[in-house]
């Protein structure tokens, strides 16, 4: 029976996922990825760790099931979105990768934005130093050896792809968050790349998501027990993988992806820029679509993140907050640890517990980060509002979604129904697998990219969706009101 494999070059871990011909996952695997902050902002891994990695993924599902992987018919790559990799003469890094969540070039990305203000209509946004054009910039300044020796700048999971086959391509969903793309006409823009001192000639081959973009090369189809025709479909950025994986592809369809960063994706037809509301519109991973999306930098990474400094174990944690639950929180959480992107672009926005007393328990801190992070979603569909896109429910995905809890603070502070469904921390790599297999057979998208099973639909509650709207004020003048000062305590550190 044909299998399809879809492997996700995440952020905090690669994940490889082997569906059969019924979309039932045969066999997973997940290796832990280490970030390295050498520098305040900065954000970098190295490329040979990510193969690495999926090299121990691939020896993982060939111990599991390596009769599927004989079977497999096609490979899907999704992966981190915006990571600048550099490329010298021999196609091997010129330096450690520069992540999505490294701000060091917030002053490259003002410039551009101050200097090409037209672009962002153009590239789908507005340029935040999280995106690969200004980081490009930044290097040309500070690393102009460096900038010089690029041959090629690829994207994290097209790494992957050229070791796998050789090939130098990427998709559009992915292009699409670098700041070159002309979003609308699906290819590269010459003015866009002539602004960071580059040619198309240093960009990657553009295909679909959905079409094939080379073939495995034999020494790697022997070495992971592959037929020696596997076709490596285009694949997609993570978001774009996480919508294909949840069958969100037709007008309208949205969801809420919590994982390490938070998004609100909303599937459109059409090309519908709205630069001014910091939402970002790119490229879906199949043709003739598009999406318009809210980005935040700080998901369920937040949790995650006030467990490991409590002590606690993520799972009993929440369960004791769901327990002690009452109302919403007296305490306010701001979830910037890393900046945020939407809707502030504020590289130096930081974290803040507000309204702390003697009173206050461990349950009552993860309280106030299950809402922080709601609230900065309250924020997201505010953008997308503005951008033209209003909300009446939205699917949930990622691995804040497993908990019913969360979820229902997110119904009642969106005040709109949410859905989890069953298998929906399966993530891009999942989306990544469909793609592979509409490369390889060439099935019409409708057929293959349905919604998962609906686990449960969570409404809001009346009392507390009321009961939120003054905490969400709130929530927002405390940023408004500390904005000046976390740029004031940034700059005494950069
Ligand atoms: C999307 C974004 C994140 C990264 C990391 O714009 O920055 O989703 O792709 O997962």
């Amino acid at each position: 029976m044909p299998h399809y494999l879809g492997i996700d070059v995440g952020t905090s871990a690669v994940k490889a996922i082997l569906v059969d011909e019924r979309q039932a996952t045969v066999a997973e695997a997940d290796v832990p990825l280490a970030i390295s902050r050498p520098q305040h902002l900065w954000s970098e891994q190295d490329p040979e760790a990510w193969w690495q990695a999926v090299q121990s993924a691939m020896d993982g599902l060939q111990r599991d099931a390596a009769s599927a992987l004989a079977d497999v018919r096609g490979i899907g790559l999704s992966g981190q979105m915006h990571g600048a990799v550099l490329l010298g003469q021999d196609h091997r890094p010129l330096r450690p990768a520069i992540l999505w969540n490294d701000s060091r070039s917030f002053r490259e990305a003002h410039e551009l934005e101050d200097k090409h203000p037209g672009f962002s209509r153009i590239a789908g946004v507005i340029p935040m130093p999280g995106f690969t054009a200004p980081k490009l910039l930044w290097l040309a300044r500070h690393e102009p050896e460096t900038f010089r020796a690029i041959r090629k700048m690829i994207l994290p999971k097209d790494y992957i792809r050229l070791k796998m086959t050789g090939a130098i391509v990427t998709d559009m969903s992915d292009a699409a968050g670098t700041w070159w793309l002309d979003e609308a006409s699906r290819d590269w823009s010459d003015e866009v790349l002539a602004a960071t001192g580059l040619t198309r000639g240093h960009m990657a081959n553009l295909v679909e998501g959905s079409h094939a973009s080379g073939i495995v090369r034999a020494e790697i189809a022997h070495r992971w027990g592959l037929r020696s025709d596997v076709v490596v479909a285009g694949g997609a950025g993570d978001a774009a993988a996480g919508a294909v994986g949840l069958g969100a592809i037709k007008d309208g369809a949205a969801f809420i992806s919590l994982g390490t960063s938070g998004q609100l994706f909303v599937t459109t037809e059409t090309y519908s820029p709205a630069p001014e509301a910091v939402v970002h519109s790119f490229c879906h991973a199949l043709p003739n679509r598009w999406f318009q999306m809210a980005a935040m930098l700080n998901g369920a990474s937040c949790l995650s993140w006030a467990a490991d400094l409590l002590k606690r174990e993520i799972g009993e944690l929440l369960r004791e907050t769901e327990t002690a639950y009452k109302r919403p929180s007296a305490l306010l959480f701001l979830p910037y640890l890393t900046g945020e992107r939407t809707p502030h672009n504020d590289p130096y926005a930081c974290g803040v517990f507000f309204g702390l007393s003697p009173d206050t328990r461990q349950a009552d801190l993860a309280q106030a980060v299950l809402e922080g992070v709601a609230y900065s979603f309250a924020d997201a569909k505010r953008a997308l509002e503005q951008a033209g896109t209003p909300l009446t429910q939205a699917g949930i995905i990622g691995g804040g979604s497993r908990s019913s809890f969360w979820t229902r603070i997110f119904a009642n502070v969106l005040n709109i129904p949410i859905m989890r469904y069953q298998g929906s921390d399966k993530g891009p790599a999942f989306g990544a697998a469909r793609l592979a297999r509409l490369a390889a057979t060439g099935e019409a998208p409708e057929d293959v990219c349905t919604a998962p099973d609906v686990l449960e639909t969570i409404a809001p509650e009346p009392h507390l969706v009321e009961l939120y709207q003054p905490r969400i004020r709130a929530f927002r003048n405390l940023y408004q009101s500390l904005k000046a000062e976390f740029t004031r305590g940034a700059e005494g550190r950069i």
